[in-house]
């Protein structure tokens, strides 16, 4: 006789995000290339973005979102098994930043590894959460977005710079036999777009040299035409397919966390799937393109803002260099209460990456923004989304 047992569900149990305090608005750009406010902001939807300080690292940005998850579970550190960081601006090539992160976080027991999917990234690893999770390897997964790309971006080239902002994103994912939690995954890679977004050199095919830099091969490039049509004709069918394996139709999910790529493309998403954009969270007016950042930030946000509740089926859901797209449809369990004190509870400043010994690397910021980040940055508070508010509009700053 076969006895039937539940089976363990992925649940999110945490979530938490850090974004740095420098804002750096269109109208810097309009100072450093030849562009306009009215040109980015009909074009993208973006406003603003913001930018690491010298003194942080995208492990030092994860760590405190990772901290920040963590405590809005309720976990020690020490309770996670493993943890999945992904980014495309890690701090080194090696070791990876998930090690830097494990360490920062106070964990002595969790395996860690960093997950190469670009804007994708969060999607992909929190498929990989859901895997261990339920097939028992694992029973808290901490999964991580993160990303410091105003230090790859060429400040000449008005196409790529005015696009992107760095940040952190992320949650806890847990073994629960409740019902709920990860419903449908769904994952794509389409490597005929692998050139359309790229950054050339630094790697084994191209190693670092002084000619590469000269070439400025060394930033992001990006076809952004090509680039736009695949997002608007992957991103609507990828998430259709997820909530169809969750066994669900688009008009079920009360809320989508796209890509924070371009307002246009979480418009047309919001157009393929018949629904209004009221149910699409949108918060790249304020933080740009923070690639595998955005949709864990935009998560995190969204559930402290109040637009997620128990019971909410949630879809996240990404497009990005590959080109690749994930999905993943989730009816929410945990309590929306949670977040605001799990952030509050972490400070920035008392959370520390080891630095390498007797070891001084070159001053970090680009030289186009050091005037920028020479300013006193505008202290905007994490939690400016009040629940049942309409977002903040945007904030005049910087005469
Ligand atoms: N300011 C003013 N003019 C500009 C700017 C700028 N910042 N950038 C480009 N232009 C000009 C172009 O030179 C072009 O001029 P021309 O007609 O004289 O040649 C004109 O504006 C139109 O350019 P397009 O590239 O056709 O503009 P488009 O409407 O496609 O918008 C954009 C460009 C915003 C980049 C859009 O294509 C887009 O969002 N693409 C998707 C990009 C994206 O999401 N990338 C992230 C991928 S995720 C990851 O994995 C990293």
């Amino acid at each position: 006789m076969t006895t039937q047992s539940t089976p363990v569900r992925a649940h999110v149990t945490g979530w938490g995000r850090y974004v740095p305090d420098q804002i750096l608005t269109n109208a810097d750009l309009e100072k450093m290339v030849d562009t306009n406010d009215d040109w980015i902001v009909s074009r993208t939807g973006i406003r603003e973005r913001r930018v690491a300080a010298a003194h942080e690292t995208t492990a030092s940005m994860a760590s405190v979102a990772a901290l920040r998850a963590i405590r809005t579970a309720g976990l020690d550190p020490d309770e996670i098994d493993l943890i999945l960081l992904a980014t495309l601006t890690p701090d080194y090539w090696m070791p990876s930043t998930a090690a830097l992160v494990k360490e920062a976080i106070g964990n002595q027991r969790a395996a860690a590894m960093d997950v190469s999917a670009a804007c994708s990234g969060f999607v992909y690893a929190f498929s990989t959460a859901q895997a261990y999770v339920t097939s028992g390897l694992a029973k808290h997964v901490l999964v991580i977005g993160a990303e410091l790309l105003t230090r790859f971006l060429d400040y000449t080239d008005r196409s790529t710079c005015i696009l992107f902002g760095d940040g952190a994103g992320a949650v806890v994912v847990s073994a629960s036999q409740e019902p709920g939690g990860s419903l449908g995954i769904e994952l794509t890679t389409e490597p005929q777009g692998a050139y359309m977004i790229w950054l050339p050199a630094g790697g084994a095919k191209s190693p670092p040299s002084r000619e590469t830099v000269a070439r400025g091969e060394h930033y992001i490039r990006m076809e952004g035409r090509e680039t736009y049509r695949f997002a608007t004709r992957t991103l609507a069918s990828t998430a259709l397919a997820s909530i169809r394996k969750a066994g669900l139709e688009p008009s079920d999910v009360s809320l989508f966390i796209p890509h924070q790529a371009n307002i246009r493309i979480i418009e047309a998403v919001a157009k393929g799937l018949g629904l209004p954009m009221e149910r699409m969270y949108v918060n790249l007016d304020r933080y740009g393109n923070t690639s595998a950042a955005s949709v864990p930030i935009a998560l995190a946000e969204a559930v402290n803002g109040g637009r997620i509740g128990i019971g909410d089926n949630v879809c996240i859901v990404a497009f990005g260099a590959g080109f690749t797209s994930g999905a993943a449809t989730i009816e929410w369990t945990a309590d929306p209460a949670r977040g605001i004190a799990g952030d509050a509870s972490v400070r920035a400043a008392d959370v520390n990456v080891r630095l390498p010994v007797d070891w001084d690397s070159v001053d970090p910021i680009p030289e186009a923004l050091a005037e920028l980040m020479a300013r006193d940055p505008l202290h905007v508070p994490l939690d400016d989304v009040v629940p049942g508010e309409p977002e903040p509009a945007h904030r005049e700053v910087h005469a």
